[in-house]
């Protein structure tokens, strides 16, 4: 099957065309385009960005097709982001690919933008498919799964607060680093004298403690406000007294990091354990931050579990996932109606009680 995948959830506009079937099918084209619109603003502005995927979205969708070399008329089915994610640019790609779909006479499926991060790595890997842990960090979201089939997942933990990415892009804001906070962050850790000088900065592992038990509240969520706020607090100490130097900042960005990854990769080996799993699954923005990759792979590693991490263009936002994990219900039967609405939040399909 020929699928179009169409995602517009919030500050890329990107369109992809996805060939074959299961986890045979590749990717013929993928083209994604990033607002730098939003850079100036220090994050991104919900109004500015649904506005701009109405100026993309045709174009970026005619380039796909080109690449892929096909014409409009050789797409079999429409995916396409409705959500969670910002309503006004989810309704853009919602209603042209509405659009699209009647005038073709093709079916239409709506996607959850998690589930699409979901299938990422697998696009890439061939052995990244079920039974898995997986981890799934965005700007938005948070999500500890056990992954037992494509569309069976039991939802284990969850923030409490920030997502891992938000955290990631506050923690940039306030230490005077730019936007999209993330790769800032990485890029700083990683300078020579960051990790020495970080010692003088460590920071607690946020919900993070030895006597936690399987069944327990607290076991597998996460909770990363409290430490943007003890970063916050850190920085103002050091500048009551002096400025921050670019060394002081860099190690406050590695502590950060250090602290945020120990966290994230303890409560996925938990899951590791509980479940037995053999493979770990990661996705979203922050998948892309080899450090957390890294330590992942380690911890894993000694658990007898093989990290997949996708590449940085398919860990961020883009229609190839979304095509593929759309792929995954149409050829399970399943099609959205042409009145398909677009949400802000919305629970991921295929949740074990
Ligand atoms: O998945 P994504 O592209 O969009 C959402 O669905 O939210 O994730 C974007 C988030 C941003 O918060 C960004 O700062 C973060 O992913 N991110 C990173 C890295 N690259 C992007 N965080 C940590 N390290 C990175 N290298
Ligand atoms: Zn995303």
């Amino acid at each position: 099957m020929r699928v179009l995948g169409v995602e517009t959830s919030c500050d890329e506009t990107s369109a992809a065309v996805l060939a074959g079937h299961g986890d045979d099918a590749t990717i013929r084209s993928l083209v994604i385009l990033s607002q730098d619109v939003h850079r100036i603003f220090g994050g991104v502005v919900p109004e500015i960005a649904s506005r701009a995927h109405v100026t993309a979205l045709v174009p970026v969708v005619e380039r796909a097709l080109g690449d892929a070399q096909i014409s409009r008329q050789d797409i079999e089915a429409i995916a396409v982001t409705n959500g969670p994610g910002l309503v006004g640019a989810l309704l853009v790609g919602v209603s042209f690919a509405k659009a699209l779909a009647y005038a073709l006479g093709v079916p239409i499926i709506g996607v959850h933008h998690m589930e699409g991060h979901l299938f990422a790595a697998a696009l890439e890997q061939r052995d990244a498919v079920p039974p898995f842990t997986a981890l799934l960090v965005s700007g938005g979201h948070t999500l500890l799964l056990d992954v037992e089939a494509w569309g069976r997942y039991r939802l284990l933990g969850r923030t409490r607060d920030d997502a891992a990415g938000e955290a990631f892009d506050k923690v940039a804001k306030l230490l005077g680093l730019p936007y999209p906070g993330g790769p800032a962050i990485e890029r700083e850790a990683s300078t020579n004298g960051a990790v020495t000088d970080a010692k003088a900065f460590r920071f607690a592992r946020p919900m993070l403690r030895r006597d936690q038990r399987p069944g327990d509240a607290d076991y597998y969520d996460v909770s990363f406000s409290g430490l943007k706020t003890a970063v916050l607090h850190a920085a103002r100490d050091v500048t009551s007294a002096t400025p921050l130097t670019t060394l002081t900042r860099a190690a406050i960005a590695r502590a950060f990091q250090d602290a945020l990854i120990e966290t994230l990769v303890e409560k996925t080996a938990r899951a590791v354990q509980q479940f037995k799993r053999r493979r770990v699954v990661l996705g979203g923005g922050v998948a892309g931050n080899r450090a957390l990759v890294a330590a992942m792979a380690e911890r894993c590693g000694q658990l007898d579990a093989r990290v997949f991490a996708p590449s940085t263009r398919l860990a961020t936002d883009n229609a190839a996932m979304i095509a593929r994990a759309g792929l995954f219900h149409l050829e399970h039967g399943e099609r959205s109606p042409l009145d398909l609405n677009a949400f802000a939040s919305l629970p991921i399909p295929g949740l074990a009680d």
